[in-house]
C-alpha cells in the first residue's frame, strides 16, 4: 500500500497565492449562495403563480421571471464555474483528480447549459404571455414545466454544496474507485490545514503558496 504521506503529489497546473485563493474562494461561495437564492426566488414566483387565485398577482409573478431568472442565473453559474476552475486548477485538488471536484464540474456545466437551452426560451415565452395577459386583463398563462427548473437546479446546487463540504469518495483512479480511507479524505480536505507543520501535512496541503 502507498503511504499517503509519502506518495507523490502532482503539482497544480498553476499557483494561486494565499490572498488570491481566499478572494477566489469568497467569490466562489458568494456565487454559489446567489445561485441558490435565485433558485429559491424562482420557486417562490412560480409557486405563487400556481397557487394564488389572483390573476393579476399570478401575471406579475410570471412576468417578473423574464427579469431575474435567466441572465442572473447564467452570470452566477459562469462565475461559480470560473472560480471553481481557478480553485481546483490552482491547487493539488486539480479538476479531475477528486470525485467531488469532477462531479461538481459536470453538474455546473450541465446546469448552465440547461439554463441556456431549456429555461431561457421557456421563461421568455411565459413572461411575454404574462405581460400580454396583464395588458388585456385576462387570465395568466399556464405555468407548465416551469415548476421543474427551481426544483432541479436548487437540488443540484445543494448537492454541489454538500460535495464541497464533505468532499466524499477520495481520488479518481483508472480502473475504479479509490478506497476511501481517512488519510485519503484528509489528503484532499481543507481540514488538513489544521495539521500544517508536520512533513506529512506539507505534502498533503492542497493549496501551496
Ligand atoms: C454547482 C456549482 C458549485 C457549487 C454550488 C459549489 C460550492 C462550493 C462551496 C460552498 C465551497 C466552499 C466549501 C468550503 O470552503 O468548505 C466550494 C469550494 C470549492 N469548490 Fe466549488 N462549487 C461549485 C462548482 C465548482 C466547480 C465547477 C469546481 C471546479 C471544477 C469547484 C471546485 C471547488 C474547489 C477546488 C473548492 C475549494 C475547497 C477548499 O478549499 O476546501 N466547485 N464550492
Amino acid at each position: 500500500m502507498v503511504d499517503v504521506a509519502t506518495r507523490p503529489v502532482s503539482r497544480p497546473a498553476f499557483r494561486l497565492g494565499r490572498r488570491a485563493r481566499k478572494v477566489t474562494l469568497l467569490t466562489h461561495i458568494a456565487a454559489a449562495g446567489a445561485w441558490l437564492g435565485i433558485d429559491v426566488v424562482l420557486g417562490v414566483m412560480v409557486g405563487t403563480a400556481l397557487v394564488t387565485g389572483d390573476a393579476q398577482q399570478a401575471g406579475v409573478a410570471l412576468q417578473s421571471l423574464g427579469v431575474f431568472a435567466v441572465w442572473p442565473l447564467i452570470v452566477v453559474g459562469l462565475l461559480c464555474l470560473a472560480s471553481g476552475i481557478l480553485l481546483g486548477g490552482g491547487s493539488t485538488y486539480g479538476l479531475l483528480r477528486y470525485w467531488w471536484v469532477a462531479i461538481k464540474l459536470v453538474l455546473n456545466v450541465a446546469l448552465v447549459v440547461l439554463v441556456l437551452v431549456l429555461l431561457r426560451p421557456q421563461v421568455g415565452e411565459v413572461s411575454e404571455a404574462a405581460r400580454a395577459s396583464l395588458l388585456a386583463a385576462t387570465g395568466p398563462p399556464a405555468v407548465g414545466d416551469l415548476v421543474f427548473p427551481p426544483l432541479v437546479s436548487g437540488t443540484v446546487v445543494l448537492v454541489a454544496m454538500a460535495l464541497s463540504v464533505f468532499k466524499p469518495w477520495g481520488t479518481i483512479r483508472r480502473g475504479g474507485w479509490a478506497p476511501v480511507t481517512p488519510q485519503v479524505r484528509n489528503a484532499g480536505g481543507s481540514d488538513s490545514a489544521a495539521a500544517i507543520g508536520s512533513p506529512a501535512a506539507r505534502v498533503r496541503e492542497p493549496f501551496p503558496g
